[in-house]
């Protein structure tokens, strides 16, 4: 378990693709995945195993959100394409339950995985790409000290127009001083 104060991440169990079948089937939540078309629970369960093959710390972690004494599955987050040598990874994140959004929990768990990356994993750098239409999700990372690093023209094609992915990063020292100051 990683945990904050209003929010957790914890190892995600097969018994939780349900939520994973119903949060992805939302065309808002999509729209800022890589999610283009209708996903089944047998979808998830194949996604789930071939997930559960990857190492562990790239394995996905489920976002829960605390409610009185409760704590509620709310989404996803994890690391990918961790490079050990130089001690990079790429990160995702979705919160699936619509009604939490724009309450700051996304930064918060955001801010939970980087201290686990940082602090726990020892990397260096941490990146992520973002549809440029995304900007519930850009003001997000910015808010936690994601800076833009560039941008792949063009690169994504969504309602019937051509989108930038914009490219973002933090670096360990960049978040160390953000924590001390
Ligand atoms: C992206 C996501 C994880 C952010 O989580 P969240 O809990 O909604 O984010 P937060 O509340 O921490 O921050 C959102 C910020 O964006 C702002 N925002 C919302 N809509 C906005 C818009 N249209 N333009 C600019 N800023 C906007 C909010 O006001 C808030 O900023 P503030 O705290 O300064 O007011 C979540 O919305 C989500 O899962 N979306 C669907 C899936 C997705 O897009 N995932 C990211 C893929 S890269």
């Amino acid at each position: 378990m990683i945990s904050g104060e209003r929010v957790r991440l914890r190892a995600i169990e097969r018994s939780d693709l349900p939520h994973f079948a119903a949060w992805l089937n939302d065309p808002e939540v999509a729209a800022g995945l890589m999610v283009f078309r209708p996903l089944s629970l047998v979808n998830e369960e194949q996604w789930f195993a071939e997930a559960m093959k990857r190492p562990l710390e790239e394995q996905p972690l489920m976002i829960e959100i605390a409610h009185g004494d409760a704590w509620i599955p709310a989404g996803n987050c994890g690391f990918h394409q961790i490079n050990w040598r130089s001690r990079s990874a790429e990160v995702g994140i979705f919160i699936g339950e619509k009604s939490y959004w724009n309450q700051g929990y996304g930064s918060d768990a955001m801010r939970l995985l980087l201290k686990y990356g940082f602090d726990v994993l020892n990397l260096h750098r941490i990146g992520l790409e973002v549809f440029e239409n995304n900007l519930r999700a850009v003001r997000s990372y910015e808010k936690v000290g994601f800076v833009v690093e560039g941008r792949k023209r063009q690169a994504h094609f969504q309602d019937g127009h051509y989108w930038d992915i914009i490219i973002m990063s933090i670096l360990q020292p960049e978040w160390q001083n953000a924590r001390t100051s």
